[in-house]
């Protein structure tokens, strides 16, 4: 039998050509796969048949969208994912589900290699290269771009001399990856990092400069995870796609940010993830209401972690299985409900509510009859400020105290 690679197949340019190259360049025979994610745009039948068009043996696609929603989306949910205090890890977390895909697929089709068609300067090539190695150490990698030199001008030419059906005059200034979780858009104009974004960049969010009336929503989670909205019961992949919905119609979740990636360049992108942001912010408060404080703390570390891992391409290590098992711990009370307003380019909670809530109004209240005995305070706050006490002490004794510029201090 000839050697078979199955190649991650999105439908586009150079994926397209590299069926035709591979075979050329390799060999074997090539069996396309591409994965739906909640991408939305082009029917995935239409791109299906492109592959076996352009001389693929073999070509389907993957419904992973509710394996992606609830297998990886709600653990970033869960770890208030945001690589760099922004980017909520949009493609990071559609390589591990595509990689699956692929190794799945390569033992269905007696496959010895996977291919993806991602370049030599990118976080994606490691994503998955890291991540077929993890899953199935005998599998080989091609990366026809990087690799087998297939460059976009050799990608046209190509398309153009065996007339594949792939359009190759329409130039999109942009390199776009999407799925349900958001969009990321970067190169072109955009690689000047003082131009700002223009209208044409932006498809899952309207402008938050003029934004419909104010949308209230209600999200009821249980143990970190959306369960109803609005009273009615969503799953993980329903609660992103309607959050994508209202909060990209108050254009909620656009970012602009310069990055750094793994392979050590800054990269400016422009991501639009309405849903994501919002659920998180709504996640994010309700973990305010429910977790230990000191668990709640560690926790901000162990996020930063996860989310550091998981964008360097270690969904597979064993380092990102320990930490999902300590963010899993820390869900356990995070069940309640968030209603926030969604507005002008913000998702502002307004109201929380939890049976499992840590929040004592009688603690809390500055009104008459509380519960809290101020008086314990005093002898806390001496205890708590005694070290703070002997050290500036000591300082004072060594001439390095506090100078106030009122004269000598001893
Ligand atoms: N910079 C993001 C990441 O490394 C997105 C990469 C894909 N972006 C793109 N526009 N093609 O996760």
């Amino acid at each position: 039998m000839t050697e078979r690679v199955v190649l991650a197949y999105s439908g586009g340019l150079d994926t397209s050509v590299a069926i035709g190259w591979i075979k050329e360049a390799t060999g074997m025979d090539v069996i396309a796969m591409a994965v739906d994610l909640g991408q939305g745009g082009e029917d995935l039948d239409v791109i299906r048949q492109r592959a076996l068009d352009c001389g693929a043996i073999e070509a389907y696609v993957a419904d992973a969208r509710e394996e992606f929603a609830t297998e990886y989306c709600m653990p970033a949910l869960k770890a208030n994912a945001l690589y760099m205090d922004s980017y909520p890890l949009v493609s990071a977390l559609s390589r591990p589900v595509i990689v699956k895909h692929l190794v799945r697929a390569a033992r269905q089709f007696d496959a010895t290699t996977v291919a993806h068609g991602c370049t030599g300067k990118g976080n994606d090539q490691v994503r998955f290269e890291v991540g077929i190695t993890s899953l199935a150490p005998e599998l080989k990698c091609i990366s026809p771009v990087r690799d087998l030199a297939l460059t976009r001008e050799a990608a046209i030419e190509y398309a153009e001399k065996h007339q594949l059906p792939i359009e190759t005059t329409k130039h999109n200034p942009f390199s776009i990856d999407q799925n349900v979780w958001g969009r990321a858009v970067e190169t072109g104009f955009l690689e000047d990092i003082w131009n700002a974004p223009t209208k044409d960049v932006y498809s899952y969010t309207d402008d938050p400069a003029y934004p419909p009336i104010p949308d209230e929503v209600h999200i009821t989670f249980v143990k970190g995870i959306p369960v109803a909205i609005d009273g009615r019961a969503v799953t993980p992949l329903q609660a992103i796609e309607e959050m994508n919905r209202r909060a990209g119609a108050q254009g909620i979740g656009r970012i602009d940010v310069v990055e750094d990636r793994l392979v050590g360049i800054k990269s400016r992108e422009i991501y639009e993830a309405p849903g994501a942001i919002a659920l998180i912010a709504a996640h994010h408060e309700l973990e305010n209401c429910t977790i230990e404080r000191e668990q709640a703390r560690f926790k901000k570390q162990i996020e930063d972690r996860w989310t550091t891992l998981v964008y360097d391409g270690q969904w597979y290590s064993p380092l990102k299985k320990s930490l999902d098992a300590f963010l899993e711990d820390t869900q356990d009370y995070v069940s309640g409900e968030i209603r926030m307003t969604l507005h002008g380019g913000r998702a502002t909670v307004t109201g929380r509510r939890s049976d499992a809530s840590l929040y004592d109004f009688n603690l809390a209240t500055y009104d008459e009859g509380d519960s809290y005995d101020q008086s314990n305070a005093r002898g806390f706050i001496e205890i708590f400020g005694m070290t703070s006490k002997l050290a500036a002490a000591r300082d004072v004794k060594f001439g390095k105290g506090v100078d106030f510029g009122v004269g000598d201090l001893s």
